[in-house]
């Protein structure tokens, strides 16, 4: 019989260390007195089922910040591979200085029900309007409800599926950015009976 292997454990202080996160672009203004903008987000996740609703955290000092405030809308675009350059820098940059949109050669596109655009580039696009915020500290949570989805048309299969695994997906944790790898199995495969083979 194997041996199991001695873990070894280190204390760290504690700190934001759960990884892997998402690490998205969020698009918002687009309305009269807010040109649209980007930042870039990883903190951020899914809150409730039904309602749809998702968080992302937020400093006050950022430009965007004041953004969402005024006008209670966001988009969540998830970006892929060819977009991560665009995404550590849209992370650099600040919007009350430069238009990330024209200068990162992004295409604001039409949301379904927002005035705010979403990225076109980005496979999906989450559109949210702001039910609280939750000033936590160094960051300022908004809680929204998601109102509308888009995703890239060419990445669904002939039977409609959204195929999360072409889109090329990206993940950040401590610092890093990662390329997600293979699908190892779907929701719920350990306890699905697996077919014999004849
Ligand atoms: C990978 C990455 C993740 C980031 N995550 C967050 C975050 O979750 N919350 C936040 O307030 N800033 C975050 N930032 C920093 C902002 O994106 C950055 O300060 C940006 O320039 C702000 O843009 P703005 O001034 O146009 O709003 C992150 C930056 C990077 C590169």
């Amino acid at each position: 019989m194997a041996r199991k292997e001695q873990i070894v454990k280190q204390s760290w202080k504690p700190g934001n260390v759960l990884s892997p996160l998402p690490v998205v672009l969020v698009s918002c203004g687009g309305t009269e007195n807010w040109r649209p903008n980007i930042i870039t987000i990883a903190w951020t996740g899914s809150v409730c089922s039904d309602p749809p609703m998702l968080s992302i955290s937020v400093r006050p000092e950022r430009y965007s910040f004041a953004i969402i405030e005024a006008t209670g809308e966001f988009v969540v675009n998830v970006p892929s591979l060819p977009q991560a350059r665009i995404t550590d820098w849209c992370g650099m940059v600040s919007g009350s200085r430069v238009d990330k949109f024209a200068e990162a050669g992004l295409t604001p596109a039409p949301a379904l029900q927002l005035a705010c655009p979403i990225i076109l580039e980005c496979p999906v696009n989450i559109e949210c309007r702001v039910r609280q915020s939750l000033p936590l500290g160094t960051h300022t949570l908004f809680l929204a409800e998601v109102v509308g989805v888009q995703v890239t048309a060419s990445l669904l299969d002939s039977r409609g599926k959204f195929r999360l695994d072409k889109a090329g997906l990206l993940a950040y944790g401590l610092g890093q950015y990662f390329a997600l790898g293979p699908v190892i199995g779907s929701f719920g495969f350990s306890v699905r009976k697996r077919r014999r083979k004849k």
